[in-house]
């Protein structure tokens, strides 16, 4: 085994996995717990249950050498000197956060304890969360000079997740012990310093030996609600833009205009301002719920998050109308799908708002068939395929003898469509996009109908311009 620091890191998921890898990848030794036996044999086999660039081949790197899977947490706790807990925190009834896979893995920690452990929190949790993991290791007896709790959250996007983790645009250390915050620091060094840049096989990024990223020490409590506030914020935005699509096609003006000219302001910045069919994922739906849940246990009224949620779920269904303003009736039509992950780039489907939408289609009596690069295998697990509901492997298979086309995620493939092609191919050349990858003009050129999310289409143009009424 190589030098570095001795972690773990318990979890095997989408933070977990990418931690366990990029830990590995800046010459730490990691063993990653879970205790899913199957999805442990995968991983020991050289198999990567997720889709995200890089991980194959950082895994492949240092599997067996500095990287090692397995279920025993007792052995990983005694032999590492962090730990990081990288478990789920699902949305519970209520929409707080749900934290008994976080509980039960801090009490088998504590059960495990046998010299000083840092005890990091990687997991997104609500504020004080730190203080129950040090309440329930210290009811398991564990002295409190033996481990001291820090929170590490992670912003890592899905798609990008081993490029953002390598190469963040802050490191966030939130510790209360100097010794804690030294060890958290001393296991980031290798990209504080630079030096990790330095090696051929660096993962390519934005940062480099002259321009690392930056670390932030804070608090454990202000660490962990900068990740709730971030990932609120962003969804915040997501809504803001949404909102303003909507006046813009009512106004008859284009919101990527609009955006463009609102990110031109450094205050403000480009991105978070793509208009589209709402956000979804595992962290947005959740985090935001999670955070006005934490807001209302302090006794702040965090309404502003309540608006967030509800412009997100109203955008869905304007768009579904906006799909049935083109098709008139869902009944008996053949719709092809394109994008069913809730963005492209990635397989997953948690809180696709793709799915619900397609969802609702067949409930109308649609037929649909569906493309997407990645997500199909794990979206049949929620749409089984029938003869309502087909899978297909190319954009223009879901698109053929259709009577539109819905764009629902942005692979850059849908972006580049052979526009001729596609318009031979569907039945009517209809195209309702979801995440506005055409420019309308060269759509109505191509001889389309062309919707799409705050912007004039033909159909649209012509619409507003008979509707349009002065405030
Ligand atoms: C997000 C955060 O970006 C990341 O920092 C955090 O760690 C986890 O949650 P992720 O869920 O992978 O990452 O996706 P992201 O790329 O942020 O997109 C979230 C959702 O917002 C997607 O549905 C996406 O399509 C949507 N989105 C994003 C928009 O609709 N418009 C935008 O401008 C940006």
């Amino acid at each position: 085994m190589s030098k570095g620091i001795s972690i773990a890191v318990v979890g095997s998921g989408y933070v977990g996995l990418v931690a366990t890898a990029c830990f590995a990848e800046i010459g730490h030794r990691v063993i990653c717990v879970d205790n899913d036996e199957a999805k442990l044999r995968t991983l020991q086999d050289g198999g990567v249950p997720i889709h995200e660039d890089y991980l194959p081949e950082v895994l492949d790197r240092h599997r067996g050498h500095s990287i090692e899977f397995t279920s025993d947490l007792r052995a990983a706790t005694q032999a590492a000197q962090a730990i990081f807990i990288a478990v789920g925190t699902p949305q519970s009834r209520t929409g707080s956060a749900d934290l008994s896979y976080v509980d039960a893995v801090a009490s088998e920690i504590a059960r495990s304890i046998d010299d000083y452990k840092v005890i990091v929190e990687k997991s997104t949790v609500p504020v004080y969360t730190n203080e129950w993991i040090r309440r329930v290791v210290e009811r398991n007896g564990v002295p409190r000079d033996l481990f001291d709790v820090a929170s590490n959250p992670e912003f890592l996007r899905e798609g990008t997740a081993v490029v953002d983790f390598l190469h963040a645009d802050r490191i966030v250390v939130g510790a209360d012990t100097e010794k804690a915050g030294d060890l958290l620091r001393k296991i980031y060094a290798p990209l504080t310093s630079g030096t990790y840049y330095q090696s051929a096989h660096a993962v390519p990024g934005p940062h480099s030996e002259g321009n690392p990223p930056p670390v932030l020490l804070t608090s454990t409590k202000a660490a962990e609600i900068i990740k709730h506030a971030s990932n609120a914020f962003l969804a915040t935005k997501i809504s803001f833009i949404n909102v303003v699509a909507n006046i813009c096609e009512a106004a008859g003006a284009d919101v990527e205009e609009v955006a463009r000219g609102m990110g031109m302001d450094s205050r403000i910045g480009p991105k978070f301002l793509r208009a589209g069919v709402g956000y979804g994922g595992s962290c947005f739906p959740k985090d935001v719920a999670a955070f006005r849940h934490v807001a209302e246990q302090m006794g702040v009224d965090f309404a502003l998050l309540k608006e967030v949620e509800k412009i997100n779920e109203e955008q869905k269904r304007r768009f579904f109308q906006k799909v049935r303003s083109a098709l008139w009736t869902f009944r008996g039509k053949k719709i092809g799908v394109l994008g069913l992950a809730f963005k492209g780039g990635t397989d997953d489907i948690r809180e696709s708002p793709a799915l619900d939408i397609v969802k609702q289609m067949l409930h109308e009596g649609s037929t649909v068939t569906a493309y997407d690069p990645a997500a199909a295998e794990r979206a049949k697990e929620t749409i089984p395929p029938g003869p309502q509901m087909r899978y297909v492997d190319d954009p223009y298979a879901a698109a053929q003898d259709a009577d539109a086309l819905v764009i629902l995620n942005e692979w850059q493939e849908f972006a580049e469509l052979d526009l001729k092609r596609l318009h031979y191919t569907l039945r009517y050349p209809i195209i309702i996009d979801g995440r506005n990858l055409y420019d309308p003009a060269t759509m109505i050129e191509s001889g389309f109908t062309y919707l799409s999310v705050g912007r004039p289409g033909l159909s649209h143009t012509r619409d507003a311009i008979a509707g349009q009424r002065m405030p």
